[in-house]
């Protein structure tokens, strides 16, 4: 197979010769708001995991990765590098996508990230001509996103997101990692699959791309042929830490007191949605159960609405609105602090803590499909510079569903165990792993 995959990329260079040289064009001159960071992150087009791959084989490796991985608020990132010479490559984990994109020399480099050129790497190479590539990545309409794609070569596309987009060609590269077996040891995976970005709406922060660990084919875990993954990510104002993310045999969670909840999968889709979707049962305050109606997060019938997903790439968890309403109101009932009208924090419920400090809360349960996960006050009530103490948790419609964010995932150990269809986590402190 690896030899139809070189015939598959020769012929491609060939047939794409001025698409190198699209590369090299001027880039949107207007890029220079970090308009993708943050939640803005979310994609509206592939939320609900209409997003299809078609089938090729896709590089593999038996080695055991691992990335140092650390909080670059509001987003994580993995320390990994890209081409030859390998350029440094820091880039948002994101559970709740399936593709990696690099920000490409000469566009990209309106942020203070590392720029990576791919007329500077001997391993780039343009893959715009597999046609189960383009016949599914590029072509295929993706959960109701504008058709927006370029037919024939080189295979590009227009990644939309809640508040922002990125355009990229799809290319391959040999991107390096962190070994398991011995620190200094680094391991190169060649031929992989990214989308190399030469225009967007805005810039990524300190990151210079992102990498998608969604279910999708073109994502790491599936490009690497990982069956299992862990990351732990640091408390999210502690931007001094580090902690590793682990891909394949090595990943695990080394605590007898970790719990376990299984994928759901989605009804129309199964394994083959984006998603990594969570059976969430009920939610505690304290000793109290919120009385949140039992179907609350189930997906609908179909797979196209609600649920709750797990998002490392989401920072501010977000509940459906009848969900939402009951927590709040139980905040509002613990907080003695004024609550503020118009919060400049970007959250729905604050509370002005310019006079006293702040309370001091009890946990926060999410109830699991059995198992339960505890969020102390720090991984749901949020202090902000103004002085705004803010309920770290949106609202949204039951259409959209809700979503698991990072700021929620803070100090807990995660395993995605895929050939299982399980979660495990477990209470850590994240800077020891
Ligand atoms: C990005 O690449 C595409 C395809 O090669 C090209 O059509 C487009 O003009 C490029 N955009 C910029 C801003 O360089
Ligand atoms: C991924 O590839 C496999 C086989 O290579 C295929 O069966 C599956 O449908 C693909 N998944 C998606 C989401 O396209
Ligand atoms: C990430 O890589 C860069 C460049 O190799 C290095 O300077 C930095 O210290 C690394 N960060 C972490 C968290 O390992
Ligand atoms: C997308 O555009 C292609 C080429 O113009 C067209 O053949 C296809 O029908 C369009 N797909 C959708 C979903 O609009
Ligand atoms: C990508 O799509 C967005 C939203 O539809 C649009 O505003 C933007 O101009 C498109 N970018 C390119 C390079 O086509
Ligand atoms: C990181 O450590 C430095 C030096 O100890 C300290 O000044 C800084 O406040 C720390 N930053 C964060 C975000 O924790
Ligand atoms: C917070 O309280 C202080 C003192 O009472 C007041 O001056 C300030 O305007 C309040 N801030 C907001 C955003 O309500
Ligand atoms: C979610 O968990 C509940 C409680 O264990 C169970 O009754 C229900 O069938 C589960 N739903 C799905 C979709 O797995
Ligand atoms: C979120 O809550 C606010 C007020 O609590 C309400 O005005 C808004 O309509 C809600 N949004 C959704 C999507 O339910």
């Amino acid at each position: 197979m690896a030899s139809h995959i070189v015939l598959v990329t020769l012929a491609c260079v060939a047939l794409s010769s001025s698409a190198a040289a699209d590369l090299r064009v001027r880039c949107n001159p207007d890029a220079t708001a970090s308009a993708l960071m943050g939640d803005a992150l979310r994609h509206d087009m592939s939320r609900h995991g209409h997003a299809r791959f078609a089938a090729r084989e896709l590089a593999s490796t038996d080695a055991t990765i691992s990335a140092p991985t650390r909080n670059d608020g509001p987003e994580y990132l993995m320390n990994l590098s890209i081409g030859t010479p390998p350029v440094a490559f820091p880039a948002i984990i994101d559970t709740g996508s399936n593709v990696i994109m690099a920000q490409c020399a000469p566009c990209g480099g309106f942020d203070t990230a590392p720029l990576y050129n791919p007329s500077s790497s001997s391993t780039f190479s343009d893959r715009p001509c597999d046609s189960s590539l383009r016949v599914g990545f590029c072509d295929a309409a993706d959960g109701g996103a504008a058709n927006d794609t370029t037919p024939g070569c080189p295979c590009t596309r227009n990644q939309t997101y809640a508040e922002g987009w990125a355009f990229f060609t799809m290319a391959m590269e040999t991107f390096t990692f962190g070994s398991t077996s011995g620190d200094d040891q680094e391991v190169p995976v060649a031929g992989m699959a990214f989308g190399c970005v030469n225009d967007s709406s805005g810039g990524w922060g300190s990151a210079s791309g992102m990498v998608g660990l969604g279910r999708g084919n073109l994502s790491l875990v599936k490009q690497l042929g990982a069956s299992r993954f862990s990351y732990c990510l640091t408390a999210f104002h502690d931007g001094n830490s580090t902690s590793t993310l682990r891909m394949g045999p090595s990943a695990a969670i080394d605590d007898t007191s970790a719990q376990s909840t299984p994928f759901v999968p989605n009804p129309n889709l199964g394994t083959l949605s984006t998603h990594y979707y969570l059976n969430l049962t009920g939610i505690s305050v304290g000793d109290k159960s919120l009385s949140i109606p039992a179907d609350a997060f189930s997906l609908s019938a179909d797979g196209s609405s609600g649920g709750l997903i797990i998002d490392s790439g989401w920072t501010t968890t977000t509940l459906v609105d009848v969900a939402y309403q009951q927590v709040r109101a139980e905040i509002v009932s613990l907080v003695t602090l004024p609550p503020i009208d118009e919060p400049q924090a970007g959250l729905e419920l604050c509370f002005n803590a310019s006079q006293e400090s702040t309370s001091t809360m009890t946990d926060m349960t999410f109830h699991f499909d059995g198992e339960d996960m505890v969020l102390p006050a720090e991984s749901y009530m949020y202090l902000s510079s103004g002085s705004e103490w803010c309920l770290r948790m949106n609202n949204a419609s039951a259409e959209d569903g809700s979503v698991l964010g990072n700021y929620q995932q803070q100090n807990i150990h995660f395993l995605f165990d895929l050939d299982n269809e399980m979660l495990s986590f477990a209470p850590a402190d994240c800077s020891t792993i």
